[in-house]
């Protein structure tokens, strides 16, 4: 594929960017990943506020994203377990409702915690502007049969809160190819999202055409799923070699980035060709080869 004609990145704190007229023209759905506060290296911001000054910050984002959202759009707002609390409490402050409180279980081995349960997964936040979503298609997905089970499911299932079929791209052997890599093979962004978890959030909360946002955009993981899924998207960025990263990402598609690897895994979704039109699947066989590909 060539460079991207419709996503935009922008180099930059997001909290001065939101009233850019680009950007605050209609977002349908945010994806809000922003550094955690735990004392991670970042090389352009800092990863250990006061808790109250970072939540403040996260306050003013969730509202300003608000108000450049349509009627109905959708935030997901990644954080730690730990943060439970804050995320819905701040969610809530700034005018969204919140659908669903999204456990995304770590396939990597729990955190161990001496005096309680040791952590095995991240929360995701799944809220809308107003009481109801414009868009929510519901997924169907497949997951391998539970031991107990005696027959086969027709037709997969539909997706609950409990997101447990997505690897995380966590150090060594587990980050696999789709971990971008320096060239003394380290990774390049400790904390760059998986494909398919973005694959999930936009396949669920948009339609061909809307607007994605990103204001924490890291290796642009989020444009590179809208942009093979015919979403407009803009990431914001503030360190000038993750915006060079997500350039580089967008100027053509490698293949561990090629969203087709999972269409199988939905192909029980009710319309999903509407939502997944594999005409806009970039770097991939035309809409024929894909029919006998996917067996369709
Ligand atoms: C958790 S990472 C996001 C990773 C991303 N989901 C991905 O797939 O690569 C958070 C990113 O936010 C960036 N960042 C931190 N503060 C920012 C700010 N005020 N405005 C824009 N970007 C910021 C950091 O440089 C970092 O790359």
């Amino acid at each position: 594929m060539n460079t991207s004609t419709i996503s935009h990145v922008i180099q930059g704190n997001c909290l001065s960017r939101f009233s850019e007229k680009y950007i605050s023209e209609r977002i349908d759905l945010t994806f809000l990943d922003p550094p955690f506060n735990q004392d991670k290296e970042y090389s352009s911001c800092n990863d250990n506020l006061p808790e109250y000054e970072y939540w403040q910050m996260m306050e003013q984002v969730c509202k300003g994203i608000n108000e450049i959202t349509s009627d109905g759009g959708a935030i997901y707002f990644m954080q730690r377990e730990k943060n439970t609390e804050y995320v819905l409490q701040c969610l809530h402050k700034t005018g969204w409702v919140l659908q669903n409180l999204i456990i995304w279980k770590k396939k990597s081995s729990a955190v161990p915690c001496s005096n309680k349960f040791g952590k095995h997964y991240q929360i995701i936040a799944f809220a809308t502007k107003g009481m109801s979503s414009r868009i929510f298609n519901r997924l169907r997905i497949s997951p391998p049969l539970p031991a107990n089970y005696k027959y086969e499911r027709e037709n997969g299932v539909y997706l609950t809160d409990v997101w447990d079929d997505i690897r995380e791209l966590t150090s060594g052997y587990f980050a696999g190819d789709e971990a971008i890599r320096k060239e003394n093979g380290e990774r390049f962004h400790k904390q760059q999202s998986p494909i398919a978890l973005l694959l999930r959030i936009i396949l669920s909360s948009t339609k061909i055409g809307d607007i994605v946002l990103d204001p924490f955009a890291g290796t642009g993981t989020t444009l590179v799923v809208s942009e093979q899924l015919g979403r407009k998207s803009i990431g914001i960025e503030i360190d000038l070699e993750n915006v060079k990263c997500i350039k580089n990402r967008l100027k053509q598609i490698s293949k561990s980035d090629n969203i087709s690897r999972f269409y199988n895994d939905y192909i029980y979704t009710e319309k999903l060709k509407e939502i997944w039109d594999i005409e806009f699947a970039p770097a991939i066989p035309k809409k024929e080869e894909m029919l006998t590909l996917f067996g369709k």
